[in-house]
C-alpha cells in the first residue's frame, strides 16, 4: 500500500502528484482550495505525511490523533505554526523549506529599508495626489552607503541581507544565538555585538530571527526605548517578535524614526494604528510572493516528504 500524504492547500497539485508518484494523495478539489482544521483533524488518523501551509495550526491535538503520522513537511521556512516539541515527542520529523524563501525574503527586507530611508513609497503617494510633492531641501532621506544595518537572527536570511546591504556600502553588525566562525564574520563583513549594543547602536535593525518562545516579543517597549531616535526598524520574520503596541507608541511619538513591516503581531493583520502612521511602509507577509518562490518552496515541501520514506536530504527542525 502506498503511503499516504494529506495536502492542506490546493497549489501545484501537477507538481505534487509529480514529485509524490509514490504516494496516495489527499488534497483539496479545488485550485487555492483549503482544509479547515476540523477536517484535517477528521483524516489525520491514517495519514503518513501532512504538508502544511504556513498559517495552518498543527498543534499537539492533531498531532495525538495522527497514529501513522512520520513528517509534517510546512510550506514555509517559519515553523510557528506547529508545536514542534509534541511532534518530536510522538516521533514525528517537522521539515520546512528554507533554501527557497533565503533570497526573496532578503530582497524584500533590503527593499524595506530602501524605501524607509528614501521616501520611495511616500513620494510615490505624492506623485499620485499631485498638490505638493517635494522641495530641494525638505523631506530629505539618507543615503544608505555608511549606515550601520544590524542584524538580529544572521541565519541564511540575515547573510543574504548582509551579502544585500554589503553592496549599497552599509556597515554590518549583527546579534546571533550562535556567534559566527571567525571566517563567516569576515566573509559577510560583519560585526558581532550583544543584542543590547545591536539596538542601541543601528541605524536599521532588521529583524531575521525565527519566532519562538525564547524570541516572542524580543524587540519590545524595552529594547525600542534602547534605539537611537532617528533609527529604523525592519521586520520579514514574524510579527510577534516585535511588541507591535510597543511598536506604535514608539513611532507615534518619535521615539524611533520609522518602520518596514511585512509581518504582523495578530494574525498577520496590520494593526489600524500603523496605517494612520506616515513613518511606516506596510507590506501584507510578500517576503515569498514570486513566482519562483513559490513553486519552489512547493517542490521542496514535497520533497522533504518523498526523501523521508525514500531516501534523500531532508530539512528537519527537530530530532
Ligand atoms: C514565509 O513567511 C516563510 O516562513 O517561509
Amino acid at each position: 500500500m502506498k503511503p499516504k500524504v494529506l495536502i492542506t492547500y490546493n497549489i501545484f497539485g501537477g507538481l505534487y502528484r509529480e514529485i509524490l508518484k509514490d504516494f496516495d494523495i489527499i488534497i483539496p478539489a479545488t485550485e487555492e482550495g483549503s482544509f479547515t482544521y476540523d477536517e484535517v483533524l477528521a483524516m489525520i488518523s491514517d495519514c503518513d505525511a501532512l504538508l502544511s501551509m504556513w498559517n495552518f495550526p498543527v498543534d499537539e491535538r492533531l498531532l495525538s490523533a495522527a497514529n501513522k503520522l512520520k513528517i509534517v513537511a510546512n510550506y514555509a521556512v517559519g515553523y510557528d505554526n506547529i508545536n514542534v516539541d509534541a511532534a518530536t515527542k510522538y516521533g514525528i520529523v517537522v521539515a520546512n523549506t528554507p533554501d527557497p524563501v533565503t533570497e526573496p525574503t532578503a530582497d524584500i527586507a533590503m527593499g524595506l529599508i530602501l524605501s524607509l530611508l528614501r521616501g520611495i513609497v511616500a513620494y510615490d503617494n505624492r506623485q499620485r495626489k499631485g498638490g505638493y510633492i517635494k522641495g530641494i531641501m525638505t523631506d530629505l532621506g539618507y543615503s544608505l552607503r555608511d549606515k550601520k544595518l544590524g542584524i538580529l537572527g544572521m541565519g541564511r536570511i540575515g547573510k543574504a541581507l548582509a551579502v544585500r546591504a554589503k553592496a549599497f556600502g552599509m556597515h554590518i553588525a549583527y546579534n546571533n544565538r550562535h556567534r559566527l566562525s571567525t571566517a563567516e564574520e569576515e566573509q559577510y563583513n560583519a560585526q558581532y555585538m550583544t543584542f543590547d549594543e545591536l539596538v542601541s547602536s543601528s541605524d536599521i535593525l532588521s529583524i531575521n530571527a525565527p519566532l519562538t518562545k525564547d524570541t516572542y516579543h524580543i524587540i519590545d517597549a524595552e529594547a525600542l526605548s534602547k534605539m537611537k531616535a532617528d533609527a529604523y526598524i525592519v521586520n520579514t520574520a514574524r510579527g510577534p517578535l516585535i511588541d507591535e503596541n510597543a511598536l506604535v507608541d514608539a513611532l507615534r511619538n518619535n521615539k524611533i524614526a520609522g518602520a518596514g513591516l511585512d509581518v504582523y503581531e495578530f494574525n498577520d493583520t496590520v494593526t489600524k494604528e500603523l496605517t494612520e502612521l506616515d513613518n511606516t511602509v506596510l507590506l501584507p507577509h510578500i517576503g515569498t510572493q514570486t513566482v519562483e518562490a513559490r513553486r519552489e518552496m512547493a517542490q521542496f515541501a514535497a520533497t522533504n516528504i518523498r526523501n523521508l520514506f525514500f531516501g534523500g536530504r531532508v530539512a528537519k527542525v527537530n530530532q
